[in-house]
């Protein structure tokens, strides 16, 4: 019989025991943030709805029609023709849903055409489609990097990498943010024969800021260390075939895995890793957060392997999402914000505000006027920053930006900010 379960004989657990512990005890403190937050009227910034949405750069919200600046909607996908009519039709020919896991019943068709897609989009020999971005780091993290291993990572690195790291059993050593030096110095402390594993981002992105690629693997590499790299901001923008930081970097070569999402610039939901490695198969067996779970339906894998086949000619788009990254960057320096980057480094432009209660002030006054961005408050933060994260789209015109800066004007006039 197994070991916790109450049997039918055992007296009922009584309720409400005296020195009972609420176990939401622990989220106090956030609990009170929040009302403190609420209490002076402001709107709650984590619980917006977009009512109808127009487009990649419009939707409606609060009933007002409002321009998207905080969406990853980097190349504008979601509502690319080719793209909607791929998802229609698998879902009129395949269904709704796969009911199973890919390991099972979950491998369709579609699901191998996108992992084709995949390949060919990165030139490497595999791909493996998970259900989420999140799922694909806590998977190949977890998996790769097992006990008596170490994992090198930089501090800063995503919550999924994080989670990753916790839900194995190696070693985890963190450096700090971009450091080459304390990479290496944490490389040069890690016995010899132990296995290692090197973690960075290609786009950090609460700052916006690109991690200085070619050295740091070049380093790795120095001291044996396998490397993967995060790309889910960088895919399909930057590098020349929008193969992320990587390729801009030269080194796509020496990294031995690439993750990625379907949830910024595909545009739609997924997320994948890709490698040259010759047994990297074998994961598919043994990568528990893709075993032991339902794959993704036919229509979001059609979406993706046609977004990501028409981001392989999507040069022209990137050209103009380069632009609206530096004419932002540009106009919001002339206002007078401080910036997360001295110069446009991806198309994340993080704006610092100086606490929580200016920048959620600032994020609601921007609402109101017409704007969307995403609020970033510590925790989440790099140095308990409060941060304005606008994320831009190809499908911005040079008219929008220009708008929004004329938004981030009155705004920042009105709480007083500039
Ligand atoms: C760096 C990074 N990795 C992974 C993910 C997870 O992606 P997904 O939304 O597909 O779960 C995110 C999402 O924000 C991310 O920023």
């Amino acid at each position: 019989m197994s070991e916790g379960i109450i049997q039918p004989d055992q007296p009922e657990p009584i309720e409400g025991h005296a020195g009972d512990k609420d176990l939401f005890s622990k989220f106090d403190d956030i609990i009170a943030l929040r009302e403190g937050l609420l209490a002076t009227g402001q709107t709650d910034p984590f619980n917006l709805v977009m009512e109808k949405v127009l487009s990649p750069t419009r939707a409606i919200c609060n009933g007002r029609e409002t321009i998207l600046l905080g969406t990853y909607n980097y190349m504008g996908m979601t509502f690319d023709p080719d793209v909607v009519e791929a998802g229609k039709q698998a879902l009129a020919d395949f269904g709704s849903g796969t009911t199973g896991s890919r390991v099972l019943n979950g491998t369709y068709q579609g699901h191998k055409e996108c992992e084709e897609a995949l390949r060919e989009f990165y030139d490497m020999d595999h791909a493996m489609v998970f259900s989420t971005g999140y799922q694909a780091n806590l998977g190949i993290i977890s998996t790769i990097a097992g006990k008596g291993d170490y994992i090198i990572l930089d501090i800063d690195s995503h919550a999924s990498i994080w989670d990753g790291c916790a839900m194995g059993n190696a070693e985890v050593v963190p450096f700090k943010h971009n450091d080459i030096e304390a990479m290496e110095k944490r490389l040069k402390r890690i016995p010899e024969d132990a296995g290692k594993l090197v973690i960075l981002e290609g786009v950090y992105s609460m700052l916006g800021d690109v991690a200085p690629l070619k050295e740091m693997v070049a380093v790795a590499k120095k001291y044996g260390a396998m490397v993967l790299v995060d790309e889910a901001h960088s895919m399909g923008f930057i590098g020349e075939h929008g193969r992320g930081v990587v390729e801009d970097a030269g080194v796509i070569d020496d990294v031995d895995f690439i993750i990625g999402t379907f949830s910024k610039s595909v545009g739609t939901v997924g997320g994948f890793c890709v490698s040259n490695h010759p047994k990297f198969e074998i994961m598919r067996l043994v990568c528990r957060p893709y075993v032991f779970t339902a794959s993704l339906p036919p229509s979001v894998v059609a979406t993706a392997a046609t977004s990501i086949r028409k981001l392989m000619h999507g040069s022209n788009k990137r050209a103009h999402l380069w632009e609206n990254s530096k004419n932002l960057h540009k106009g919001l320096r002339d206002l007078g914000f401080k910036l997360g980057t001295e110069e446009p480094q991806s198309a994340i432009i993080a704006v610092i505000m100086p606490d929580l209660q200016q920048g959620a002030a600032m994020w609601e006054a921007l609402i109101k006027n017409g704007l969307y961005v995403n609020l970033a408050r510590p925790p989440a933060t790099p140095a308990n920053m409060t941060l304005l994260r606008c994320s831009l789209c190809a499908e911005h015109s040079e008219e929008e930006v220009g708008q929004i800066l004329d938004i981030f004007e009155k705004s920042g006039k009105e709480i007083g900010i500039i």
